[in-house]
């Protein structure tokens, strides 16, 4: 199999301490909340950012980045618009999974669980959060509908800059957050000659048990 590039000796060997059933936290939350810290502190570039998969009733699946914006016991928060191609699929089948690729660490960790709209005090909470610029930019775009070219996207920029060009920009109707309700997460570290180690947390009722995985 030729590839026109070397690909095949792109490897890195992974040296980090291994990942022991003695080093997690009983509580999948809090042991991710660890690893998100190391994330935070090595210093890699938007370590929130996360790949949501999804499939609607056809099936087929897809995958985009989105950006973490809040977790905690009660699951994964992240927003969006809910007229958008994975609000779509999350509305045909709300089960979806998140991976948190943090290559450079080699690790990796992935949350699936079942994907629920936050309330809308939740959204209007965030949304006035954000800087004027965010606010502005989720009434421009209406997610994953064809557009017929850039400048209907600049136009309308500009009309809805000059609208709202005093007072505050309220929150569109339909903007809002998602939480992935978590029923089980894997925490993936890379080690020596492709030992890794792979820990899963898999609820039943209230309750998580760990398991180990051959890598
Ligand atoms: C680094 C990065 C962060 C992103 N964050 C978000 C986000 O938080 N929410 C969002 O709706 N789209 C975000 N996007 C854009 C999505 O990847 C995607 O293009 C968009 O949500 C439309 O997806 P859909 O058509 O599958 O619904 C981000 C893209 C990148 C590259």
């Amino acid at each position: 199999m030729s590839t026109g590039e070397e690909l095949h000796h792109l490897r890195e060997h992974y040296a980090g301490h291994p990942l022991l059933e003695s080093d997690l936290d009983p509580d999948p939350v809090a042991q991710f909340r660890k690893w998100f810290g190391e994330a935070r502190e090595s210093g890699i570039p938007e370590p929130n950012a996360m790949t949501l998969g999804t499939a609607g009733a056809d099936g087929r699946v897809s995958l985009r980045t989105v950006l973490l914006k809040a977790y905690d016991a009660k699951g994964f928060v992240f927003f969006t618009n809910y007229g958008s191609r994975k609000a779509g699929q999350i509305t045909e089948n709300p089960s979806a999974s998140l991976l948190f690729p943090w290559v450079a660490l080699a690790r990796q960790v992935e949350i699936s669980g079942r994907v629920e709209k936050i309330s809308a005090a939740e959204s209007l909470a965030y949304f006035l959060s954000r800087p004027h610029g965010s606010r502005l930019g989720a009434w421009v775009s209406e997610q994953s509908s064809i557009i017929s070219s850039r400048e209907v996207l600049r136009a309308k920029y500009y009309e809805l800059k000059e609208r709202f060009a005093s007072g505050e920009i309220p929150k569109p109707e339909g903007w809002g957050g998602y939480r992935v309700v978590p029923d089980r997460i894997e925490f993936w570290q890379g080690g020596e000659d492709r030992l890794h180690d792979r820990l899963v947390y898999s609820r039943t009722g209230e309750a998580w048990t760990v398991s180990r995985l051959a890598p």
